[in-house]
């Protein structure tokens, strides 16, 4: 098996980097953990496949093959027993035009869009997009995890939205949601007739050895390589719609407004499914350690708690604002850049995105702690 090396540090300034080429950030340097993208070079074989497509120099459009569609297929087989057929797949440019397009697609003005909060801020700013009413219902922490306050739910089902949007696993939460959890969503929404849009994208990034992904099946199911695999800036993922009534209306409403998929994107997904798992054998062990090392440090300091991450490489840091003041603001002034809670619904936390070279992170660390000592 090939061991990668993720101490490597690669400068990615000067690369239209949206995390490292921010026009707010001070020339003297900034240490950006905003954006989810990994600072990694990615695996071997999705190198060789740029390189081929370079090598043959024609860019012309592209369609997906069936042989992208089968390893996709045979993905969902294999990792969640569901039995899916190619029929059912639509390829889309990304996730957040698809959730853009179904929420169009399946409500009227008059009717809400419904999400947890804190989430992934498209699920709650896609409402504004649509002109759609925005409904939410609060996660709560119960034992060391985040999970739906299922009576919240309940009571905003009530409310009459007609998509639901699930991010499974949670973003910014780390929640990979399990049996029970996904069976009471799937009757909750049954019950108040609201069709479940869910987005698997982070699947594979598990980060407890301890849990399971289990795909809920729904009526929309978006799923993506890009994030796993840390290739977001080329996009691409597949919408999985079991009934062709709801395919055809979501597929109408990409006419026009989705690009078509490109060579790069179509080759790399299918490489990302194909190749060997050693890209990801090094990966997952790499993320895990640094989970520990930020989960242990960030707890042992005063006024600060983040829990355990199921899955995701985004730590949701909670701070005492009394203690702490704009802590964001804060730790963008003394040079370190995470993301806010209010961008996410979530109040008095920060996002922190720990997929970078331990050496990386462990400067990010010591910024905290200044910080926090500097106040205490
Ligand atoms: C939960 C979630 N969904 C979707 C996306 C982005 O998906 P795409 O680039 O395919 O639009 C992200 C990116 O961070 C995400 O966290």
């Amino acid at each position: 098996m090939k061991k990668y090396n993720f101490d490597q540090v690669i400068d990615r300034t000067h690369t239209s980097s949206f995390k490292w080429d921010n026009v707010t950030y001070p020339a003297s340097g900034m240490l950006p953990m905003p954006v989810a993208d990994m600072d990694f070079p990615v695996a071997d074989e999705i190198l060789a496949t740029l390189n081929r497509i370079t090598d043959h120099a024609v860019l012309g459009y592209a369609i997906v093959p069936e042989s992208l569609k089968v390893a996709m297929q045979a993905k969902i087989r294999q990792d969640y027993g569901w039995d899916t057929s190619l029929d059912w797949q639509v390829w889309i440019p990304g996730i957040v035009p698809g959730i853009a397009a179904a929420c169009a697609a399946f409500t009227t003005p008059e009717d809400g869009i419904l999400t947890a909060v804190p989430v992934y801020h498209p699920f709650h700013l896609v409402a504004g997009w649509v002109d759609r009413p925005l409904i939410t219902f609060p996660m709560v922490q119960e034992g060391n995890r985040w999970t739906y306050d299922f009576e919240a739910f309940e009571i905003a089902l009530k409310k009459g939205p007609k998509v639901f949007l699930f991010c499974n696993p949670h973003n910014p939460g780390g929640t990979v949601f399990n049996a029970h959890e996904i069976e009471r969503i799937r009757t909750l929404c049954a019950q108040y007739d609201c069709l479940i849009v869910s987005d698997e994208i982070h699947a594979d990034l598990q980060i407890s050895s301890q849990t399971k992904h289990l795909c809920i099946a729904s009526d929309i199911n978006f799923f993506a390589t890009s994030k796993a695999y840390n290739t977001a800036g080329l996009g691409g993922a597949v919408a999985i719609i079991p009934d062709k009534n709801i395919r055809d209306a979501f597929t109408k409403k990409t006419f026009g407004f989705f690009p078509m998929l490109t060579r790069h994107s179509i080759e790399v997904m299918e490489t990302s499914l194909t190749m060997s798992s050693d890209w990801m054998e090094s990966l997952l062990p790499y993320l895990r350690t640094n989970h520990d090392l930020l989960l242990a440090s960030v707890n042992s300091l005063p006024g600060l708690t983040m829990l355990p991450l199921e899955a995701t490489y985004l730590a949701w840091i909670g701070y005492d604002a009394k203690l702490h003041g704009d802590f964001q603001k804060r730790l963008f002034d003394a040079g370190l850049h995470v993301l806010r809670g209010e961008q996410f619904k979530g109040g008095d936390f920060i996002r922190l995105n720990f997929a970078c070279p331990r050496v990386q992170l462990e400067k990010a660390i010591s910024i905290i702690q200044q910080v926090v000592h500097a106040h205490a």
